[in-house]
């Protein structure tokens, strides 16, 4: 399923079975070289929206999820880390989803979440999964990665996709929904322009993690979802990241 909002710019295109990479482009006179907001919706039995997108997108993703399952019906409202563009709205979709709760990893229940969310958190733990129906998530820490003390990532091993937020962000407002197009060049470009990782001396270990998922979809946050050998990807960050660490020194 590929459709366009004709309300808004956001896009609706199905990245993996029943995965919906819901995508609004913002252009290059809001933010220089253009950008993407990207949520992902999983249909199941209980429905999990991962990224809400900032507060100002909230009328455009709604319309959105709307195109693939009734907003009420939504069940979980999950993100990688306390950020706008990851929750920002995550108290409007809990004022019209009555039966979602905030899903997240026990860090930013006990620091942010228990305390901003309208409604108490469903915290898991590391490695703890989760079933929507027929399919499962898991869910990964990943402290500082790229950034937060929060953060972590859910894997959806039924597709094998991994929702890695943040990891290989690239700038420009329009991308295919999903490509298998090299995404480490460009993401890298955007990462040493901005420099937006913590640099923790766990990052290699924990994208090692990541990798042993053996994710054959991204569900990148900004730009393209992206399809392939996940887990060469994600050791190929490690190396990069390391020589960058190394070269600083
Ligand atoms: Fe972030
Ligand atoms: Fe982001």
């Amino acid at each position: 399923m590929n459709a366009q909002n004709s309300a808004s710019s956001t896009r609706v295109d199905e990245i993996a079975v029943d995965i919906f990479r819901i995508s609004t482009p913002v252009p290059a006179s809001v933010v220089p070289g253009g950008f993407t907001f990207n949520q992902y919706l999983i249909r199941d039995d209980e429905p999990l929206l991962f990224h809400t997108g900032p507060r100002m997108l909230f009328g455009a993703v709604r319309a959105a999820i709307e195109r693939v399952v009734p907003v009420s019906t939504l069940r979980y409202i999950s993100f990688s880390h306390v950020e706008a563009d990851e929750c920002g709205s995550l108290n409007q979709f809990l004022a019209i989803a009555p039966r979602a709760v905030p899903l997240c990893g026990r860090i930013a229940a006990m620091v942010s979440i228990g305390d901003l969310a309208d409604r108490p958190p469903h915290a898991l733990a590391d490695q703890e999964r989760l079933t929507l129906g027929r399919r499962t998530e898991q869910w990964i820490d990943a402290p500082h990665l790229p950034h937060g003390w929060e953060c972590g990532f859910l894997s959806e091993t039924t597709t094998r996709t991994l929702l890695c937020g943040d990891l290989f962000t690239r700038f420009g407002e329009r991308h295919p929904a999903i490509t298998e197009d090299d995404i480490l060049e460009p993401s890298e470009a955007a990462r040493i322009g901005m420099d937006y990782y913590a640099h923790s001396p766990d990052t290699g270990r924990l994208l090692g993690r990541l990798a042993d998922t053996a994710p054959t979809t991204l569900a990148c946050m900004h730009g393209s979802a992206w399809r392939g050998d996940g887990a060469t990807l994600l050791r190929s960050l490690a190396s990069r990241l390391a020589s960058t660490a190394s070269s600083a020194r």
